[in-house]
């Protein structure tokens, strides 16, 4: 199962009933991390006035669903069927809509003010297509509007490349049954890459899943997004509620246009 491919209906249903877990982080925040988040990205970026907010992979719609509460009108977009359909459902204002389909596709009729992407699939776009989307995203954007982006600044060093045969599945919750997993890590100098395999011993079958992450350093998402038209670009601390899987070295950045 390739992890960065999200139309793949199995991976799919496995990130929903993760995303539908809130005793964990893992596919979606826990509901206190996304009330805390919120509440930040609320006070960061709302200056009295209520916005036009695009939630980009926004799953279930936790953070659509609470960025409404405050009075913003957003529109969430996943490519999974099952999330919207489940972020539709659990809607509690009509300050929300929901759209199913994939963020390269879609061409919205509005402009936002605010374009979130946050916990999100950056990192599993290679630099060109990471800046196709930039570039997509910011024809979307209210000029003045604002784009925050957390994403991963990873280089050659981030992880230890090797093989290594863990007792316990510990790798996204995926496969909680598994007997033990094989993981292996490869860094792709000519990519400047990451590829992380797991295969899973399950009773009577072995499962692989196979997750390519591209390394980006802070000064490459600068130069993407400068040249996709945003004028300036901020790193600022990750703040509260923000996904920091166990220390990996997340990056918040606020550009403006
Ligand atoms: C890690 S989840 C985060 C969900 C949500 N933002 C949250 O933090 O609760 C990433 C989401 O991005 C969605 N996604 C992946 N590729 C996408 C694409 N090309 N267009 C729209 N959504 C996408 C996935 O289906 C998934 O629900």
């Amino acid at each position: 199962m390739d992890l960065a491919d999200h139309t793949n209906e199995q991976y799919q249903k496995k990130l929903y009933s993760l995303q539908c877990d809130p005793r964990n982080d893992k596919g979606a925040r826990s509901p206190d991390n996304v009330a805390l988040h919120c509440h930040w990205i609320h006070k960061t970026f709302s200056k009295k006035r209520y916005l036009r907010i695009l939630d980009v992979g926004c799953g279930i719609g936790l953070y659509s669903h609470q960025l409404a509460k405050y009075g913003h009108q957003v529109v969430g977009i996943d490519i999974s069927a099952i999330v919207i359909k489940h972020a539709a459902k659990i809607s509690v204002n009509d300050r929300c809509s929901f759209i199913c389909g994939d963020i390269f596709d879609y061409n919205s009729p509005d402009k936002f003010d605010l374009i979130l992407f946050t916990y999100s699939i950056f990192n599993t776009l290679s630099y060109q297509k990471g800046l196709a989307l930039l570039q997509h995203l910011y024809g979307m954007q209210f000029s003045g509007g604002a784009f925050y982006i957390e994403a991963l600044c990873l280089n050659k060093e981030t992880f230890e490349s090797g093989t290594k045969i863990q007792k316990e599945c510990s790798h996204d919750d995926l496969f909680p049954e598994a007997e033990w997993v094989l993981r292996d890590i490869e860094w792709n100098n000519l990519e400047q890459s990451f590829e992380f395999r797991h295969y899973y011993q399950l009773n009577t079958k072995l499962e692989k899943t196979n997750l390519k992450l591209y390394a980006y350093s802070e000064q490459q998402y600068k130069n993407l997004l400068i040249k996709a038209g945003w004028k300036t670009v901020d790193f600022v601390l990750l703040p509260p509620g923000a996904f920091d899987n166990a220390g990996l070295p997340y990056s918040a950045i606020i550009a403006r246009s």
